[in-house]
């Protein structure tokens, strides 16, 4: 026994607890650990091919290797992260004729992933205000929570969809954001929105934006899948239209999905002052609250990043492999949908089609859920979140089928 034990002192881990197991890892191993050969995998949140790869991109292989050739040091780069990424992270998300821009009142710096830019942003808010609160859609993403609230942030859920329905619902969010207290935060999906695939039309974003500007809320975008709904542009109309309209706003960006950078940790935060002055002292407190977490954010990810937004030709070969991701999986929602049609005998499940990203709630009860993955070999997410992605055309008639068998006996 330690000298310390034997004295009666206690040492400082012995009060912590064993915690249970992250439910998404636990769900990997136990996949893993299943030794079906017609097992599926629909819980994951990565993309996969349809060889059930999460492929490292052609145009990344091709910018790592220039990367790694034209470097001559390791040394530091900057709490910022490169300069050259951030400017065209800017400009790829809000567009280069955004008033914002225009009026020099927005500031990025690169972080580590989309978590990462999510945690400076949540520091920065709690720096900003302490006691403001932090409106999350109901349901959220499972990480938005543990990175807001762990900043010492106080969370409350809006209303956003119907999983029984399999629709949103959007005039509930509208009555309970009216009635959020001035100057609180409301952290808003831009697309494919996790776990849902629900997403805001452009009249709901107008009117959303006329909420927030006229209830002085501020927007926290999320924008994790740009790219993955429609394409670049489309995908970041939201944030652009809300951007244009608000004095104040903040935006998280990742890498991770649409370059398939996912383990890099490539990823920025936006941060959009009412004027210059504003936006300067900003920077300076996003600045100093990475130097008191990581210091620096990893650089090999957004190298390469930056290298493949200024090559034209490797930007579009990127262009190109990413429509081929976003296809794939609408093809599957398509395919899942229709074979469901054909399992039901009915519609109810026509709502996969239309939505987008990778996820979607199938909106089956807890145990229609346990049934798929203890008979049937198919996993996703306790709630009945999908990964489309896993989706292949080889089992989507076997995923409907059990979907089918499951939801009828639970
Ligand atoms: C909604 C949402 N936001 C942010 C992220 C952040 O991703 P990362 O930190 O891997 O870049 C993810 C990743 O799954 C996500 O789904």
């Amino acid at each position: 026994m330690w000298p310390d034990k034997k004295m009666g002192r206690r040492l400082l881990f012995q009060q912590l607890k064993q915690l249970s197991a992250d439910s998404i890892l636990g769900l990997m191993a136990k996949y893993r650990a299943d030794a079906s050969s017609v097992k599926v995998d629909l819980g994951v949140g990565v993309y996969r091919d349809l060889s059930g790869n999460t492929p490292v991109l052609a145009c990344v292989r091709r910018a790592e290797q220039a990367v790694l050739a034209a470097q001559t040091t390791k040394s530091y780069v900057a709490a910022a992260g490169r300069e050259e990424f951030n400017s065209a992270v800017e400009e790829m998300v809000l567009g280069s004729a955004h008033a914002a821009r225009r009026d020099r009142r927005a500031r990025t710096v690169q972080t580590p992933g989309g978590c990462g830019a999510l945690r400076v942003g949540a520091e920065l808010i709690r720096a900003a205000a302490p006691a403001v609160t932090v409106h999350v859609s109901d349901p959220t993403w499972g990480n938005h929570t543990p990175l807001l609230g762990g900043a010492g942030l106080r969370l409350e859920r809006y209303p956003y969809y119907d999983p029984a329905a399999h629709q949103l619902r959007f005039d509930a969010m509208l009555d309970r954001l009216d009635h959020a207290a001035e100057g609180d935060v409301v952290l808003i999906h831009a697309c494919c929105h996790n776990p849902t695939g629900a997403d805001l039309d452009p009249a709901q974003w107008q009117a959303l934006a006329q909420l927030l500007t006229r209830r002085r809320l501020v927007p926290f975008l999320d924008l994790a899948y740009q790219g993955f709904a429609v394409d670049l542009d489309a995908d970041t109309a939201g944030v652009r239209l809300v951007a244009e309209q608000v004095p104040e706003a903040l935006i998280a960006i990742s890498f991770s999905k649409n370059l398939g950078l996912y383990r890099e940790r490539a990823g920025a935060l936006i941060v959009i002052g009412e004027n210059q002055t504003r936006a300067d002292a900003s920077l300076s407190h996003v600045l100093q609250i990475a130097r008191s977490i990581y210091s620096m954010p990893p650089d090999h990810g957004a190298a390469i990043a930056a290298h493949i937004f200024a090559n034209p030709m490797l930007k579009s070969e990127w262009l190109a492999e990413l429509a081929a991701m976003r296809t794939r999986i609408a093809d599957m929602r398509a395919l899942l949908a229709q074979q469901l049609r054909r399992a039901t005998g009915a519609g109810t499940f026509d709502f996969i089609r239309a939505q987008r990203g990778m996820f979607s709630l199938l909106g089956v009860s807890a145990q229609a859920v346990e049934r798929l993955r203890e008979k049937h070999h198919i996993y996703m997410l306790s709630d009945s979140r999908m990964n489309l992605a896993g989706i292949m055309p080889h089992n989507a008639a076997y995923v409907a089928d059990s979907i089918e068998y499951a939801e009828h006996l639970a």
